[in-house]
């Protein structure tokens, strides 16, 4: 094994929910420092119960991780309650996309900065989002309730970042969008890895949507809670969807 510097290990887990239910057996995946890792997979592949075992949301489920471990830089998460693994700077955008409806875009951004204390000021936050998501800045005025579909993505992944996060886990941030915003949203992954933001890793997810893989270094495929493909380089992954 080589020496790498990885923000996250996933080891060698086990999920299950209700303590019988068998989801996920025997999946490592690691993230680089840096890096943008896509997990692939059909519907009910596990892909959600995954970054759910990261965040710790699998509690709120009765899922729990039975075997194996999960490090956060350097540090076991996967019996941590999620206001903690949160307050280590993980923060998992779930699927489908809830913005509070009633408040105005900013409003919705701020919410993002109040679930943690520290990091940038509100203002810089408001700054920086606006500054990945010009659009935003345009409807920051609007009822998140009635912006569009990628409007309201743009807004919940804006909320992700105001928690000044080390890692965010998107959960199908692809999912119902058209096939340009879902090249802008990636798109504005990709540079917030690669930018100015240097503390930002993601780690996204995007069902069998090829374009989610297209800015990752990475890909895990899952099928059926087993990790059955895996490439380190761009150059694999092209010889396989080649
Ligand atoms: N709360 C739950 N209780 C029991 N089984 C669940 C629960 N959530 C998901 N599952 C099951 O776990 C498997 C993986 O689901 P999921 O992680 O949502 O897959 P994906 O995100 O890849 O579509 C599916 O078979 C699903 O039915
Ligand atoms: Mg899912």
């Amino acid at each position: 094994m080589q020496p790498t510097n990885s923000i996250l290990k996933i080891n060698n887990i086990e999920v299950k929910y209700h303590e019988v239910i068998l989801v996920i057996k025997g999946v490592s995946i690691e993230v680089p420092e840096g890096g943008i890792v896509a997990l692939l997979g059909a519907n009910g592949a596990g892909k959600s119960t995954i970054l759910k075992a990261i965040s710790g949301l699998l509690k709120h489920e009765d899922g729990q991780v039975t075997d194996g471990s999960i490090e956060f830089m350097g540090q076991r998460i996967d019996r941590m309650p999620p206001e903690k693994i949160a307050k280590m700077g993980i923060v998992q955008v779930i699927e489908g996309r809830r913005v509070f409806e009633h408040l105005t875009v900013e409003q919705n951004l701020k919410v993002g900065a109040h679930m943690r204390k520290f990091g940038r000021s509100i203002k810089e936050g408001l700054e920086m989002v606006y500054h990945y998501f010009p659009r935003l800045y345009q409807k920051r005025n609007e009822t998140a309730g009635l912006i569009s579909g990628g409007e309201q993505q743009m807004t919940v992944v804006g909320r992700a970042l105001m928690t000044s996060p080390k890692l965010i886990l998107l959960d199908e941030p692809s999912m119902g969008l058209a096939p340009l915003l879902i090249h802008e949203i990636f798109n504005i992954v990709t540079r917030l890895n690669a930018g100015d933001l240097q503390h930002h890793h993601a780690s996204q997810h995007g069902g069998e949507d090829l374009d989610a893989a297209r800015g990752a270094e990475r890909q895990a495929r899952l099928e059926r809670g087993a990790l059955r493909l895996r490439a380190g380089n761009r150059a694999h992954r092209d010889e396989r969807h080649g």
